[in-house]
């Protein structure tokens, strides 16, 4: 009855704070980026008459122009939008897809090892790109603006050019010697074989073209035409398996986001084939009763911890491609589960998690990029893009212009057997002609009466605790000046260890975790880049704010 009563009291939460926010606007819109030009390519569009929809397919175009080590035309994202005027509230699965040639074992050696370095660079490492079909969907769906409009700021940057930033160098650093493999994008992005000068300039003037032809054929080019010709002969000739149909295959899916209450505030967020919002609605679901904001630091931390560790164990055992595998997604985000699972969650211990029944994976990456938008109808998105590890598979299919994804990495290679890190894949994200490989990304939103969130980041398995950090940080009545800078800590089931920025503990608060049976890493670098906007209802004022780790970011109100 009191289960029955509070189930009640949330439902009504929901309507409530759906009617409040359909009745009115913030009247200015708000936009965050990982790059100043696509933040302004948003505006530009938005400044022209679009909405929120509008902005989010310029700002992705831009984002795959500017910053090709992140997302790109030849990578994949998932979309989240709110429509304010009738609350639909969808998630665009742009996420990219295995080629039909594709098999479980295709990374694996002679000896039955995994070839990673098959896995991450180069064409069999390309998964089928989502992100131009995205694109061209929601701007025909949900934008008011032809694409000639929103891809025009896209156009103009590549093709005039744009400089190379500080991130821009140091990411393509890592890469150099992949780059240097394949003559057509080390004719783009290296200049005479070498990492670009501070503020050389980049340009892409074959990606002009691609999306010139957007613009005239929607996905017909892409996907059917000649660019899909050349995208197929390239693959094939550097010892990838594509072909035109697999392309033509290609299709955008719409899915239902994860939704989910907590503290009488409705959170939004991505369905499998990301495994974020699952695994986000499982740890605020174990941590409800808790009442961690009263906790002492180190108990709050291990409480996180623990119920971090849960998640990311069910992520490992039953996340997938929801369209090739039955993910029990209405069992993971049951408050009753995770009932469930507080039994095991000891407040004086850590659980080992050798003592949890189950099999881990720790896909990631090195980077993907974020933006956050809300218009000033009220329209929400928040958008995770990827062409996965940094610059992709360092790969360009000569004539093409972009670098291609190597997201089939996120798949795991070797089911059931640990890999080269020493971690243990999983059926349910085993390789499958079709499939799409499990991902992290967690494009967020959270909505109440008072406040209005959206939110999400880069940063591989370390999506989803950032995410869940900063909704908790939203929970103390905090901004996204400090969701998007607070110092971060993770934990992934396994390896059975917390990880923490240089910043995240003091030395007392590090003493305490280990004194509860807790291993703790500091490590000696940041991770993500979390760009995230808010709308406080009760002053009409909306905030935005871009991860102080990554200075090339922007975000505006205006
Ligand atoms: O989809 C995923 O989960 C990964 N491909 C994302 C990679 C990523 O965030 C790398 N970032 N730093």
């Amino acid at each position: 009855m009191k289960l029955l009563n509070k189930t009640l009291l949330s439902m009504a939460a929901v309507l409530i704070s759906t009617y409040a926010l359909a009745a009115d606007k913030p009247g200015k819109s708000a936009i965050s980026s990982a790059h100043y030009l696509a933040t302004e390519a948003g505006f530009e569009v938005l400044d022209q008459g679009g909405n929120a929809f509008d902005a989010a397919v310029a700002v992705s175009a831009a984002l795959a122009v500017v910053e090709p080590a992140s997302s790109g035309i030849g990578g994949g994202a998932f979309w989240l939008l709110h429509r304010n005027e009738d609350q639909k509230n969808i998630m665009i699965d742009g996420r990219e897809e295995a080629p039909s040639a594709a098999h479980r074992d295709m990374y694996l050696d002679a000896q039955g090892e995994v070839n990673r370095s098959l896995a991450m660079h180069g064409p069999l490492a390309a998964g089928i790109p989502g992100h131009v079909a995205g694109m061209v969907h929601i701007a025909r769906n949900y934008g008011r603006l032809p694409l000639k409009v929103s891809l025009a700021p896209a156009i103009r940057l590549a093709r005039t050019g744009f400089p190379a930033d500080e991130k821009y160098i140091r990411l393509l650093k890592p890469v150099h010697k992949h780059m240097l493999r394949w003559p057509a994008g080390r004719a783009i992005f290296l200049h005479d074989d070498e990492i670009p000068a501070l503020g050389a300039v980049i340009k892409q003037p074959d990606v002009a073209r691609v999306l010139e032809q957007i613009v005239l054929t929607g996905t017909k080019d892409f996907y059917h035409g000649e660019t899909a010709r050349l995208l197929v002969k390239g693959v094939n000739e550097a010892g990838g398996n594509w072909s035109m149909e697999d392309l033509a295959a290609y299709k955008v899916v719409e899915r239902e986001p994860v939704r989910f209450t907590y503290n009488d505030y409705e959170l939004i967020t991505a369905s499998p084939p990301s495994s974020g919002g699952v695994a986000i609605a499982e740890i605020l679901n174990i941590l409800e009763p808790y009442k961690i904001a009263e906790c002492p630091e180190a108990q709050r931390i291990h409480l996180v911890v623990e119920a971090m560790r849960r998640a990311y164990r069910d992520r490992s055992i039953y996340l997938g491609d929801p369209d090739f595998v039955d993910v029990p997604v209405a069992m993971l985000i049951d408050p009753q589960y995770a009932a469930g699972m507080r039994t095991s969650i000891r407040t004086d211990k850590a659980t080992p998690s050798s003592a949890l029944a189950g099999i881990a994976d720790v896909a990631g990456g090195k980077h993907t990029t974020h933006f956050s938008i809300i218009d000033s109808q009220g329209n929400l998105v928040a958008a995770t893009l990827t062409v996965n590890t940094l610059y992709g598979a360092n790969f360009v299919a000569p004539g093409t212009g972009f670098l291609l994804n190597n997201q089939m990495d996120d798949f795991s290679a070797k089911p059931g057997i640990p890999n080269a890190y020493g971690l243990t894949g999983f059926e349910a994200n085993a390789i499958a002609p079709g499939k799409r490989p499990l991902s992290s990304m967690s494009p967020t939103f959270v909505i109440g009466e008072d406040r209005v969130a959206v939110l999400g980041t880069p940063g591989g398995s370390r999506i989803i605790t950032m995410v869940l950090l900063s909704i908790l940080d939203f929970f103390a009545g905090n901004g996204p000046q400090s969701w998007v800078s607070l110092p971060r800590y993770h934990h992934q089931y396994l390896p059975d260890r917390i990880f923490a920025e240089p910043d995240a503990f003091s030395e007392e608060v590090q003493g305490q975790l280990r004194a509860l049976g807790h291993e703790v890493q500091i490590l000696n670098r940041q991770w993500g880049n979390m760009n995230a906007v808010m709308w406080d209802r009760r002053s009409g004022k909306l905030e935005a704010a871009s991860d102080p780790r990554t200075p090339s970011g922007r975000a505006t109100v205006k």
